[in-house]
């Protein structure tokens, strides 16, 4: 499932963004591509220690967590720290499947990619084609969101990003090990509680059922859950 979350970053947070990235000193992209995504990836990299980087990282991880929709939807283990890209110049990355284990930077420590997720930094205007096409059970769909919204999908699918002939195409991308490493039960404890937050609304949060669902929630979760 592809779940887009609008407005992660509001526009003035956007804007901030693009003031210090688009004057940062950018790398190939291929440097830190495998063996084979390096033949297909030519786009341009913020290198993952820099300060810059850091700073802007841990703001969309503190937005992440305190995002009820994005924790509902992921169920987050472990987050990568956000990594930031920018294609300009017909900057394109072929078709290619992420990495499964992914080493956490300065960590021995690895993280098995359940989720990818990529956090557009410019609006579709700015830019042509840069399409991010993700291959799912219904076919293969385009996907070119508002600067500050973010999609979230399985890091099992083929994807690519289409080569972008006009402007430049900033974003933000990071995977994401989850408490529920299937993508079908984390699917269906995301649609459950998104209809029971529904019908709290509706009800109230002090109905009787809306408990008795709460409860089937975390007893679903604790059947599937890996701490
Ligand atoms: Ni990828």
């Amino acid at each position: 499932m592809l779940i887009v979350i609008e407005n992660l970053l509001p526009p003035e947070e956007v804007v901030q963004f693009r003031q210090q990235l688009d004057q940062a000193e950018w790398e190939a992209g291929s440097k830190t591509a495998g063996e084979v995504a390096r033949f297909v990836k030519t786009n341009q990299q913020l290198p993952d220690e820099g300060e810059l980087a850091v700073a802007l990282g841990n703001h969309i991880l503190r937005k992440l967590g305190n995002h009820p929709q994005f924790v509902s939807a992921a169920l987050p283990k472990t987050i990568y720290p956000p990594k930031f890209n920018r294609y300009a110049e017909g900057g394109h990355y072929g078709i290619h499947v992420d990495s499964a284990v992914m080493q956490l930077p300065g960590q021995r420590d690895s993280l098995r990619t359940d989720l990818s997720a990529t956090v557009f930094l410019s609006n579709p205007e700015d830019y042509e084609g840069g399409e991010l096409v993700i291959e799912g059970k219904f076919g293969a769909q385009a996907v070119k969101l508002n600067a500050g919204d973010l999609v979230l999908y399985p890091s099992s699918s083929l994807h690519q990003v289409l080569p972008v002939t006009e402007g430049a195409r900033v974003c933000s991308f990071f995977w994401i090990q989850s408490l529920v490493r299937d993508d079908a039960h984390r699917e269906l404890l995301y649609d459950l509680d998104q209809s029971i937050q529904a019908i709290r609304v509706e009800c109230g949060s002090q109905h009787s059922e809306v408990s008795r669902l709460t409860g089937i929630y975390h007893n679903l979760l604790r059947q599937w859950v890996e701490c």
